[in-house]
This record gives structure tokens, sequence and C-alpha cells, in this order.
């Protein structure tokens, strides 16, 4: 217990010139660094999101919380009712996405001049994935510079939609299969006061919608960030990421401009990148560069950029 506290005393301290001079409205502040407490501690301004993993005993969980709820009122006076708490440990394949609660309650994060809905309680997200930031940052300063048109695959809320839109990308189009986060994308997009004629969201099975998208569709930035494992009653056949990604990928070679850019990323721990079944040998990987400073673990995602 003194341990944990301790820890989050020194992380806070280590991160805290980083969160001033960069105006960083939500950061991870614990990221399982002792055994004893295998949980993500996430803030989002005065709020604390707990995430649980791998704990074995429900009694032990209880402690926990109870545990980690005195060490962040302590530490960053976060008093109980602002902790919420996700357990993923009896997490099933394929069923990340659910819905844990229905408070609809909502409040606005920034991120460099974007803002994104987020909500603590009702899903085991929040709305915006935070070990994206530095990817978001690169496609705001870099990807989409003079960019027309974007496609984003497995959008979510889609923050990279909203990036790039900011950072001048006319058109984008976004598709994920879930119609709550496509309207909590339509939602983000208007929150940024962007043309929503001009930034679209579709729910679609991301299968379906390459297989049957016009053929003379074109993008200048594709962003391709599926989930490891998905399975839905709207899916004839699981999508499994290792297995599927030269399929995606290779789909999104023949949508994508001369000078185009694909971004593709995933969170398998043990994905291996199935070169010799893609249609170009331009790839460079970039997850180093794309790990945040307040992520511990460096396998928290794999990251592409892939061109003609
Ligand atoms: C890892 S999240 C994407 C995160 C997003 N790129 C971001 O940075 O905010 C995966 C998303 O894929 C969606 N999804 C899962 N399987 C899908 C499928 N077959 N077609 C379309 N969307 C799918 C889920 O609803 C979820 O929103």
């Amino acid at each position: 217990m003194e341990d944990l506290t301790e820890i989050l005393i020194q992380n806070l301290s280590r991160l805290d010139p980083w969160i001033l001079k960069n105006k960083i409205d939500a950061y991870r502040l614990y990221d399982r660094e002792l055994t004893t407490f295998p949980v993500a501690i996430d803030i989002y301004l005065k709020k604390a999101h707990i995430q649980i993993y791998d704990n074995d005993s429900s009694d032990n969980e209880d402690l926990l919380v109870t545990q980690i709820g005195i060490a962040l009122e302590k530490v960053l006076s976060i008093p109980i009712k602002d902790q919420y708490i996700k357990s993923r440990r009896r997490q099933k394949e394929g069923t990340q996405y659910e819905k844990v609660a229905s408070s609809r309650e909502r409040f606005i994060i920034k991120e460099n001049d974007a803002k994104f809905y987020v909500n603590l309680k009702d899903y085991l997200d929040t709305g915006i994935f935070l070990d994206h930031r530095k990817t978001r940052t690169l496609v705001k300063n870099d990807l989409a510079k003079n960019k027309e048109r974007m496609l984003n695959l497995f959008s979510y809320t889609s923050s990279f939609s909203v990036v790039a839109a900011k950072a001048g990308v006319r058109y984008t189009t976004s598709v994920d299969m879930s119609n709550t986060y496509c309207d909590w994308s339509r939602d983000n997009f208007e929150l940024n006061a962007l043309e929503k004629f001009n930034h679209i969201a579709i729910r679609e099975n991301v299968q379906f919608f390459l297989e049957n998208m016009k053929n003379n569709w074109r993008f200048d930035l594709i962003v391709i960030d599926p989930p490891t494992f998905s399975r839905s009653k709207k899916m004839p056949v699981p999508f499994d990421i290792q297995k599927d990604h030269p399929f995606l990928i290779n789909h999104c070679l023949d949508h994508l401009n001369q000078d185009g850019i694909i971004l593709f990323s995933n969170n398998f721990q043990k994905f291996k990148l199935n070169a010799d079944a893609l249609d170009t040998n331009n790839i460079q990987d970039i997850t180093k560069e794309t790990i945040p400073e307040d992520f511990k673990n460096d396998k928290i995602h794999k990251c592409y950029i892939i061109k003609h």
C-alpha cells in the first residue's frame, strides 16, 4: 500500500513538468508497475479511470480497489466518487467493447487544439485511447499535411479523423461497426466545428466495406487500427488481426493515391507483420517513436507507415 502511494508520488513528479508544458488533460499515472497492484490508472482532468487486470480473487479485488482509492485521494485529492473502476479480467475474446452502465455522463478533454468527449462510466474504454496520443500528434504535424481525403477504418470515436480534419484534410470517412461509436464520432466532429457533410461516419463491417468500396475511390491517408480479435452477429466470420491484416492492407493499397500514406496499428502483443503477403515493400516500423512518455509498457501497440 505504502509502495503504491510512493510510486504514484514518484510518477506524478516525473510527469508533472511534461503535463504542465504540454497542457495534458489525460495521462497514464500508473502502468502495472507492482505485481501486487495489477492495474492501470489513467487521470482525466480531476477524475480517475482504473482498469484492473489479472486479479484472481474477487475478495482481493475489493481490497485492491479500497487501497487504490485511498492512495488516489492522498496523492491527487481525487474523491472516491470520481474514481471509475473497470475489471478487464473476465473479458472474453471479442467482448471488449461492451457496455457496463448507461449514465451518459460525458465531459470534454483537450489534446493539442482538438476536443474529445470522454465517458469514464458506461463502457470499458473511455472514448479516447491514450497510447495513441503521440500517433495523433504525428498525424497532425506530419501525415495529414497537404492531404485531401482520409479513410479511417475501425475508427471508434474517430479521434484520428478529428485530428486530420483540423490539420486541413478536407474529407474524412470513418468506418466502425458500432452505431454508438459512429454517433460519438459525429458528436466529436460537431464539437470541433467540422462540416458534417465533409466528415462522415459509416456504420459497417470493415471487411464488407472494403470488398464493396467503389473501384475508383482513392484516398491520400488511410488509418487502419483494428482490434486484435472481434466477433459479432453482424459479421459472417470473426476478425483476427494476425490472419487478416494482409487483406486489410492490400485492399487499402488498391485505394491509396500514388503518394499516399497508410498508418497501420494494432494492440496485439505477439503481432508479427506478414511482410511477404503485402503488395509493397515500403514499410516503416514507427512503434518506438509512437509510445508516449507516460506508458511503461512499450508493447502497448505496434505501428507502421506503409506506402506504395
Ligand atoms: C482499437 S479500436 C480503434 C481505435 C481508434 N482507431 C482510435 O484510435 O480511437 C477498434 C474499433 O473497431 C471496431 N470494430 C471491431 N470490429 C470491427 C469490424 N469488423 N468492422 C468495423 N469496426 C469494427 C470497434 O467497434 C472499435 O470501435
